[in-house]
């Protein structure tokens, strides 16, 4: 375990990503954990993250000094490489000579473990005010910049290095390379943290909590929901119920695989709820989104609840507990609300969220120590299909809040044709992995004219949305090759007969959200 000290969120979940690309497992804990806690967890290093303060500035997060005399290993980021240079005597000033972006940096010491075997030029990413300008007692200085004259410290005996660069960002060229040195070199750590790895842990930890009791799993038709209940489904087995409300506002062929694909890889025990119907007419006559999205959210919870209930009662029939819900929360949820431990009420987690008293569950979150990527491979690993481990982003209220106006079945019909044609050339060129989603939007209360064969049309345009975007908070549109647009355009045209007009949204988020409503 090293654990990542956290003093700017964004830092340290990458950091806690690259450690365990290193295959070392990390977790985060905020700056204001004792250090008797820290030690307590009895990790084999500790790396301090970057952040937005000075050390100078009031209120500025400190390191107790007590943290680097307690013989664990520790690295310092940026900002964190100030507050342990600060910490064990060193010197932190405002030179006024700040580096923002890619720095050249200058390896001073061939013998520096941190840069061992690297170029001594290298680009790194800065992002500073103040620079440290005199190490503490004990360090080496074996890197130094234009505006940073200690750019990288380490003392091997203590197992304390820090640099001032970003090794976590891709733009540090060998940013990774020295993560690693340290994470090896300097902190004795081993690289035995894999995918199936994690797989066996979680299964014995799904195990010892749920015993024998029985357990129940709502699917989404997503990555996280699958994978959470394909573990479980290794751990338990017979012992869990899925339950799959089929809304209506699924894409094509998506209800088809979490029937047919995910019970055939999984054999997972799935009770399909088809409440197409009830869907439709409670989104008649909304067209407001917001509208749209409550009356989605309302009548999923009154139907998974009555589902559950039935589960609850089958079981009952047979003399056995229904007492666990899974859930699929993912790390970074659980970092940014404050990373708590324990038993979580449901009422508490909106996912589901909303379930009545009577049917009170403790919660299964299997991923909850697991980054995006990380589910994924895990998925890959429990034999998922890749067309379920792959898949995009997809909003809880799904096609509802793509068809621009009132929800039909009729629309869904041409939204689904629509959406698929622009997913399997997206597929065919490639650029699955590229795009972070591309919503495919129908204008239904928009109409267009056009001229098709020897005939004038009356349709509605189609908008593509394909965005980039790390973390959906913001994100860019695609450049995508003209000749996938081209392609997508004229085959919408073409084969969805009440589309005339194929559009491409050019806006970036902000402004823009990714979704039209
Ligand atoms: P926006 O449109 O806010 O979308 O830029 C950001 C991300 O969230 C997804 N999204 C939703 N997901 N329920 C969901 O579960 C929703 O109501 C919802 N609205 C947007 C969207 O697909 C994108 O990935």
């Amino acid at each position: 375990l090293v654990l990542v000290v956290d003093f700017g969120a964004q830092y340290a979940q990458l950091i806690a990503r690259r450690v365990r690309e290193a295959r070392v497992y990390s977790e985060i804990v905020p700056h204001t954990t004792a250090v008797s806690e820290i030690l307590a967890r009895r990790p084999k290093a500790v790396i301090l993250s970057g952040g937005p303060s000075s050390v100078y500035a009031e209120n500025a997060p400190a390191v107790d000094p007590a943290l680097f005399t307690a013989g664990v290993p520790a690295f310092g980021i940026c900002y964190g490489f100030q507050a342990m240079a600060q910490a064990l005597g060193g010197t932190v000033e405002k030179t006024g000579r700040s580096e923002f972006g890619g720095t050249p940096l200058l390896v001073t010491d061939e013998t520096s473990r941190l840069f061992a075997g690297l170029p001594s030029e290298q680009s790194v990413w800065m992002s500073h005010g103040d620079s440290v300008t005199r190490a503490p007692e004990g360090f080496a200085v074996v890197a130094a910049s234009a505006g940073a004259p200690v750019a990288a410290f380490e003392d091997v005996t203590r197992g304390l290095a820090g640099v001032q660069f970003h090794p976590e960002v891709l733009h540090s060229a060998h940013g990774q390379a020295v993560l690693e040195r340290f994470l090896f070199e300097v902190a004795g750590c081993e690289p035995t943290w894999t995918t199936d790895n994690i797989v066996e842990e979680q299964v014995a930890t799904i195990r010892a909590q749920v015993g024998d009791k029985r357990v129940v799993c709502g699917l989404s038709g997503g990555v996280d929901s699958a994978v959470a209940a394909a573990l479980v489904q290794r751990a338990v087995g017979d012992q869990l119920t899925c339950v799959f409300v089929d809304h209506g506002l699924l894409r094509k062929d998506e209800a088809r695989q979490v029937e047919e694909d995910f019970v055939a890889s999984t054999g997972v025990k799935l009770k399909v709820v088809d409440a197409r119907e009830r869907f439709l007419g409670a989104l008649a006559g909304l067209t407001d989104p917001e509208a749209k999205r409550k009356a989605i959210g309302r009548e999923f919870i009154r139907v998974f609840e009555q589902a559950a209930r039935e589960v609850v009662a089958d079981a009952g029939a047979h003399g056995e507990e229904v007492e666990f819900l899974v859930q699929g929360t993912l790390y970074p949820d659980v970092v940014e609300s404050g990373g708590g431990t324990g038993t979580a009420n449901i009422k508490s987690h909106h996912n589901v969220g909303g379930l009545p008293d009577d049917l009170q569950f403790s919660l299964v979150e299997p991923l909850r120590t697991l980054f995006k990527d990380e589910v994924r491979k895990v998925g890959l690993e429990l034999g998922l299909p890749e067309a379920i481990v792959w898949r995009q982003p997809f909003p809880g209220p799904g096609l509802g809040i793509r068809i621009i106006g009132e929800v039909t079945e009729d629309r869904l019909a041409v939204l689904r044709e629509a959406d698929a044609i622009a997913r399997e050339e997206l597929s065919a060129a490639g650029l699955d992995r590229e795009i972070w989603q591309c919503p495919v939007v129908l204008l239904a209360d928009v109409r267009s004219v056009g001229v098709q064969g020897d005939g004038r049309t009356y349709g509605h345009p189609i908008v593509l949305r394909p965005v980039s975007s790390e973390d959906a908070m913001t994100a860019d549109w695609s450049r995508l090759p003209y000749d996938v647009l081209a392609r997508i355009s004229t085959r919408i045209t073409n084969e969805v007969r009440e589309v005339n007009r194929v559009t491409l949204d050019i806006t970036s988020k902000p402004p823009g959200t990714i979704e039209w409503e």
